[in-house]
């Protein structure tokens, strides 16, 4: 399986005198939320992210969480449900994955993890580089995110570490439209959006 899909296909590069010096074709990078929940934090995280990301990047906000099936291996082969069939093809298709996600019960949100399950059968998360945002104040989901490092590591991703970032973010920070304006949270989902956005251009056209 290739990383990049159809886009390492069409990657352009720019040559000055002393070589190339910008890939312009954009990365794909998916931003998923691990939240159902209206005002989510988390999901004002990705949306952010979406907002912030750099020039090269297209990102995509993916929405439907709440519509996979529960993740039965018996209806893991063909014909895949049509959810589960889309949630593998755009992260197969994807250069990054990002991450937010809340903690329940000290551990994953179960919709959030039926996700991740639904990735393993196709390999979808294979060596795609990941990363995740912890938006929870007081130093909260430490455990989620214990158990989401293991979840990604059984599924092969590439967890890019200088992308992975605790900015708390607390609820009265997201506003009725679900917008996050604090500039200095602004400035830091930014910043992880850059980290794993870079990674995944030093990533672009290898071997998955
Ligand atoms: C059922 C339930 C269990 C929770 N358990 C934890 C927990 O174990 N640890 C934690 O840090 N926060 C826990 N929380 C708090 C949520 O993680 C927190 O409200 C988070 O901001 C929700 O994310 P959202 O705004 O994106 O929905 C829990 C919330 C709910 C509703």
């Amino acid at each position: 399986m290739r990383r990049g899909g159809s886009l390492a296909a069409s990657l352009l590069i720019d040559y000055e005198d002393d070589g190339p010096v910008s890939e312009k074709a954009p990365l794909d990078i998916v931003l998923i939320s691990g939240s159902l929940r209206a005002r989510s934090v988390n999901g004002a995280v990705v949306a952010a992210a979406a907002q912030l990301a750099p020039f090269n990047v297209h990102a995509v906000v993916y929405r439907r969480l709440g519509e996979l099936p529960h993740f039965n291996p018996d209806h893991d082969r063909d014909p895949l449900p049509e959810t589960a069939a889309e949630l593998r093809a755009l992260l197969e298709g994807a250069d990054a994955a990002l991450f937010s996600t809340p903690e329940y019960a000290g551990s994953l949100p179960g919709s959030f993890k039926n996700l991740l399950d639904w990735t393993v059968g196709g390999a979808s998360l294979y060596r795609l580089p990941v990363a995740w945002i912890n938006p929870s104040a007081h130093g909260g989901a430490r455990d989620a995110h214990a158990a989401l490092r293991i979840v990604l590591d059984r599924a092969g991703a590439d967890v890019i570490e200088a992308a992975c970032m605790d900015i708390p973010v607390a609820r009265d920070a997201v506003d009725d439209d679900g917008v996050i304006a604090d500039d200095a949270i602004r400035s830091a989902i930014a910043g992880a959006m850059r980290e794993l956005a870079e990674a995944a251009l030093r990533r672009r056209g290898g071997e998955r």
